[in-house]
C-alpha cells in the first residue's frame, strides 16, 4: 500500500466524524507524521542518473541520459518526461518554470528493469553544430499523476553541465 493510500484509508473514518477530527490530538500527531512520509516520498519519483553535474558534453558526439525510476512509496501514473538543454549567462542559468531551451526529447517514459541500477531508461542525443558552447544547464521535466486521488503533479531534475566544440 502506498503512502497516500494509507492516508487515505487512515483519515476517512476520522473525516466522517467531526468530533474526533476536531478534537483529537492524535488524530493531528497521526497526520504530522503521515505528511512527512508522503513528503519523503514525493522526492523519490524520478532521478537523473545522467548527465552529472560536471559533465563535458562535446557537439556531434553521442551522449547518454539516464533517466532512473528509484524504489518509492508514492503510487504513480506516468505522463512522460521532457529532456531540454539551456545555456546559462553570466552563471545565472534560466529556471525551468521560464525557459528550457533546447528540447531534445518529449515523450512517454517507459523505464524497464537492469541487472544494475534497478529501473531506468537510457535516451542518446547528439548536440547539433549549431548549440552555443558554454556552461549549460540540462534539465529533466517530470510529469506524471500521483497518489491516490490522483493529482496532477510536475518536477524537474536538473545537471550543470559545460557544452564544448
Ligand atoms: C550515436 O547514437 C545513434 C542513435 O542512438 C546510434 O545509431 C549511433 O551508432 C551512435 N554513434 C556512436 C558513435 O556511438
Ligand atoms: C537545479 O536544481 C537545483 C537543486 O534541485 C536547484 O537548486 C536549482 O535551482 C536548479 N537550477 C535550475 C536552473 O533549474
Ligand atoms: C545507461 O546509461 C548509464 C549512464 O551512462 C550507463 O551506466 C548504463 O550502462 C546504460 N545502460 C545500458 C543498458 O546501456
Amino acid at each position: 500500500m502506498d503512502a497516500f493510500t494509507l492516508l487515505r484509508y487512515s483519515i476517512t473514518p476520522l473525516l466522517q466524524d467531526p468530533h474526533i477530527f476536531k478534537s483529537s490530538m492524535k488524530f493531528y500527531a497521526f497526520v504530522t507524521v503521515l505528511a512527512a512520509i508522503v513528503a519523503s516520498a514525493l522526492g523519490q519519483t524520478i532521478e537523473l542518473g545522467s548527465p552529472q553535474n560536471g559533465d563535458v558534453l562535446t557537439i556531434g558526439k553521442n551522449f547518454t541520459v539516464q533517466v532512473v525510476q528509484p524504489d518509492s512509496l508514492a503510487s504513480v501514473i506516468q505522463i512522460g518526461i521532457a529532456l531540454s538543454i539551456d545555456n546559462c549567462n553570466n552563471g545565472v542559468c534560466p529556471q525551468p518554470t521560464e525557459q528550457l531551451g533546447n528540447v531534445l526529447y518529449a515523450g512517454p517514459w517507459t523505464p524497464t528493469g537492469h541487472a544494475q541500477g534497478g529501473f531506468y531508461q537510457n535516451f542518446t542525443f547528439q548536440l547539433d553544430q549549431y548549440s552555443t558552447t558554454g556552461p549549460a544547464v540540462f534539465t529533466l521535466s517530470h510529469f506524471c499523476l500521483l497518489g491516490a486521488g490522483p493529482v496532477p503533479f510536475t518536477e524537474f531534475r536538473n545537471a550543470s553541465v559545460t557544452i564544448q566544440s
